[in-house]
């Protein structure tokens, strides 16, 4: 296990008991899971991390039964972790401590979609993909897209401030969302935010909590900004002989003042899974750039692009998808890249740091650097227009671990010393909380844990997560 749990004692057994018998009371028997097979499934999400196994799992079915939680909770001490699809990949949903987990997949209804207020209310039981659909059909446009789309849960994407490809012209989740009904410690239920896209009384409490990864509250209600369908999109696919060609067309098109929706890059070693999955890719090529635009101009854009990228050093080969299935086969092999680079070895890891666009070639090298160094396999992918790479380290045996997390470690380090970030859009949770201080200030970090203080003094709503606790076994 890459990412041992952090050191939290687990909750006593009497507290769980003491808090069992209010939970049967206030949300009815059929709504909580003791199944030990059947818990287990609610302490894992898609990252490598640790659980502590949780004592009950509670589904809400409704606002009344997330306050009944939070109320009966904080009155018997007893820790809970929020928890929507449970695609995360660092561990935003893995209980450390036992306890509650309160999963909210089943409050999945799409409340309102407001056409003329182009707004949306959802549960945050509501699968993005499903999301996606609806508002397209009745031609709006929801921009965040993480690749897990046909899996995430919106409520999930709003704890963790998701992103995805569409980020680079749209921006992040908390772009997203203007408003937010929402529970806190001991079952207090508020709405704060607004519906209207204009709005600036008091703190942005809202955007405080898109991205709080479930540590000062659960959302029940979420309202959402929509856009109109973009009426045309087009897709480019640029082929490199190298990574280092690739990333300066990145810098060209963004110093041409062309904004994409999109550029993907995808490094050799990846390129190596895409053909290895079954897609056709010039053998010759070491890198590619996948960019896409929108908007009435569409073609005018891809014209700008071809322009801007046309003869620039190292490019092979400039490929217009010819049609909406062409655009489909590429984003489909773009968004298996996840699963396609798990086939490469036992283990992956994918982060998500960040580096001014400037510095991409940098951490390419460093990242090199490191994997050379600790003999560590690695590939890299992800969204180059806003400087946001998936560095992916393989292995395949134990052993092989003390390798990879010194490897992991250095890579934080490095993407902080090139005056990047340690997550774009997978949040800290676990996976991260270690390195959070190479980041951040000792006391940017104890007045983020004053804040988490305000909202749940007890420490008991998804404890282990974002701050550095040390590392132990529950
Ligand atoms: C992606 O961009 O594909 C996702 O963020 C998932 C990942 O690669 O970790
Ligand atoms: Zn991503």
């Amino acid at each position: 296990m890459l990412f041992a749990a952090p050191k939290i004692p687990r909750v006593a057994a009497a507290r769980v008991e003491r808090a069992l018998i209010e939970l049967d009371r206030a949300v009815g028997q059929s709504k909580l899971v003791l199944d030990e097979t059947a818990r287990r499934v609610y302490a894992e999400d898609d990252s490598q991390s640790e659980a502590c196994m949780p004592d009950v799992v509670v589904v809400a079915e409704s606002k009344d039964d997330v306050a009944a939680v939070l109320r009966i909770a904080e009155a018997h001490e007893v820790p809970v972790t929020p928890r929507a699809g449970g695609s995360g990949r660092t561990g935003g949903a893995v209980p450390v401590a036992g306890g509650i987990v309160l999963a909210t997949h089943a409050l999945n209804q799409v409340v309102e979609i407001d056409r003329e207020n182009l707004t949306a209310v959802v549960q945050p039981g509501v699968v993005l993909g499903t999301f996606h659909s609806l508002v397209e059909g009745e031609n709006l446009f929801y921009a965040p897209d993480p690749n897990s789309a046909e899996l995430c849960m919106i409520g999930g994407n709003v704890a963790e401030n998701a992103g995805g490809p569409r980020a680079f012209k749209y921006g992040s989740t908390r772009d997203h969302v203007l408003g937010l009904e929402a529970v806190f410690m001991g079952g207090r239920t508020m709405r704060v935010g607004k519906r209207t896209v204009k709005g600036v009384t008091g703190y942005d409490v809202t955007a405080l909590l898109v991205g709080s990864e479930g540590t000062l509250g659960v959302f029940t209600e979420i309202t959402l900004r929509l856009f109109p369908k973009p009426s045309q999109v087009a897709t480019l696919l640029a082929l490199y002989t190298d990574v280092r060609a690739a990333g300066a067309s990145v810098s060209r098109l963004i110093a041409a003042g062309l904004v994409p929706r999109c550029i993907e890059m995808m490094d050799a070693a990846t390129l190596g899974a895409v053909r290895a999955a079954g897609n056709a890719i010039d053998e010759r090529a070491g890198a590619m750039l996948l960019i896409e635009v929108d908007g009435e101009d569409a073609e005018a854009q891809l014209e700008r692009l071809g322009n801007a990228l046309g003869d620039a050093q190292g490019t092979l080969d400039l490929v217009v998808a010819q049609d909406s299935a062409q655009r489909a086969r590429l984003w489909a092999a773009r968004k298996s890249l996840s699963y396609a680079t798990r086939k490469m070895a036992t283990h992956k890891i994918a982060e998500d740091v960040v580096v001014p666009r400037s510095r991409i070639g940098a951490l390419l090298e460093k990242t090199e650097a490191i994997g050379a160094r600790e003999k560590v396999r690695h590939l890299t992918y992800g969204h180059a227009g806003d400087g946001n790479l998936h560095v992916n380290f393989l292995w395949d045996t134990p052993d092989e671990e003390p390798r990879v997390a010194r490897a992991v470690e250095s890579l934080m380090r490095e993407t902080v010393a090139l005056g990047g970030t340690l997550s774009g859009e997978h949040g800290v949770g676990l996976a991260k909380a270690p390195y959070l201080e190479f980041e951040q200030s000792a006391d940017l970090i104890a007045l983020q844990k004053d804040v988490k203080r305000v909202f749940d003094p007890k420490g008991l709503l998804n404890p282990g997560k974002i701050f550095p606790t040390g590392h132990k076994g529950c």
